[in-house]
């Protein structure tokens, strides 16, 4: 059942398709020609497409039947101008794929081609989300609401990990990335002269106060085998050296790995921020905004994605959680699964100008998954 291989046509169609993507980035809920040239492919290999209600991306499938998987793929990318050495350089001016999302479709549109070649031996059937609006972490709620989840009894995922060498499947069974929340706070005190600040509220004590504070959530009321991160990364106020101002901004991020620390951070938050607007008697308001929670892999198919790595030529290797967020994790909120991070070689990190995938990952992803879904139908069927 895994013997499978890749014809030296497809393997070319493939790698131009990747770097057809990649000169041609979109933006998040934006990408209307990617859609359409996966389109074109599915099309021409006579895979059938499911008509849903969503503007951009697409999501296929390919045999009859239960049981059903699900394999996800995301098609955004982002709004950095690149600077990486490739011949294939973006030729959209400010979008750029510097998260490997053209690398992550082309490798699954791959994996969709394979299996429909198989398609009279699959063991069930496989649904393959070609999700939008993965950066903006809207687009895989998106799909669950359009009912791509329904029967599904297992769901895959991966992302490239650029600290991981080429070769290499990083896995692990529970939190693999981060639960991302996105706070932003609103100081209203009262401005005066700098030489008077007794007739004035100061916004900028209370700003640094609440920096301080802060920074004592994670050091001093979590347990030292909790893990979180929190970071203020910009504040804002004033306009001049001898006028106190009314007004101060501060905005930052939580990152956490389980519901419960998640809850705990937001509530402490909350609190400090009450107790500050009490004692200088001040005007604080938060707009908390939360992201998706952590990737949650299933123990099971997390073994199971490892071991099909190995017998895939990977070296397979449980890695450490994350703390980048990943919307993926909204469907593991329905069905159980495993995402994948599929080494690409570095030396940039995710999300830099210079950022690129080794393509050399590319057909050897596509096999893996195939594999991977094949194996995983049958299993579902033994078990
Ligand atoms: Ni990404």
């Amino acid at each position: 059942m895994t013997n499978l291989n890749m014809p030296e046509m497809l393997k070319t169609q493939l790698t131009d398709f990747f770097y057809e993507l990649h000169r041609t980035p979109e933006l998040s809920n934006q990408e209307f020609h990617t859609t359409q040239k996966i389109k074109d492919v599915l099309t021409q290999y006579d895979i059938r497409i499911l008509d849903l209600p969503i503007k951009t991306g697409l999501v296929a499938e390919i045999g009859h039947g239960e049981p059903t998987i699900v394999l996800r793929s995301d098609i955004d990318a982002l709004p950095i101008t690149e600077q990486a050495d490739v011949a294939y350089v973006s030729e959209h001016q400010g979008v750029m794929h510097a998260c490997g999302h053209d690398f992550h479709a082309t490798a699954v549109l791959g994996t969709a081609i394979l299996l429909k070649q198989q398609e009279s031996t699959l063991q069930g059937k496989v649904r393959i989300l070609f999700q939008a609006a993965e950066e903006v972490g809207t687009g895989a709620a998106e799909l669950v609401q359009a009912g791509v989840l329904e029967q599904a009894q297992a769901v895959f995922g991966i992302h490239n990990d650029p600290t991981l060498e080429v070769g290499v499947v990083g896995c692990k069974a529970g939190a693999l990335t981060a639960g991302v929340d996105r706070f932003a706070i609103h100081i209203q005190a009262k401005g005066t002269h700098a030489a008077r600040p007794q007739d004035g509220n100061d916004p900028l004590l209370i700003l640094a106060n609440i920096i301080n504070i802060f920074q004592t959530i994670v050091s001093r009321r979590l347990s030292s085998d909790e893990n979180a991160v929190l970071s203020i990364t910009q504040v804002h106020s004033g306009s001049t050296w001898n006028i106190i101002p009314d007004t101060a901004f501060l905005e930052g991020t939580v990152r956490s790995f389980d519901a419960e620390t998640r809850q705990r951070i937001e509530q402490q938050i909350r609190q400090i921020l009450e107790g500050l607007a009490t004692t200088f008697n001040a005007k604080i308001d938060l707009d908390w905004q939360p992201g998706p929670p952590s990737v949650m892999n299933d123990e099971k198919w997390a073994q199971f994605a490892l071991d099909t790595a190995q017998k895939s030529g990977f070296e397979p290797r449980v890695v450490k959680a994350s703390p980048i967020g990943e919307d993926f994790s909204y469907y593991q909120e329905q069905v159980n699964g495993a995402f994948m991070m599929i080494g690409s070689g570095g030396p940039f990190p995710l999300h830099h100008p210079k950022f690129k995938v080794d393509e050399r990952i590319l057909i050897p992803t596509s096999l893996y998954l195939a594999t991977l879904v094949q194996d995983a139908l049958i299993e579902i069927q033994d078990s």
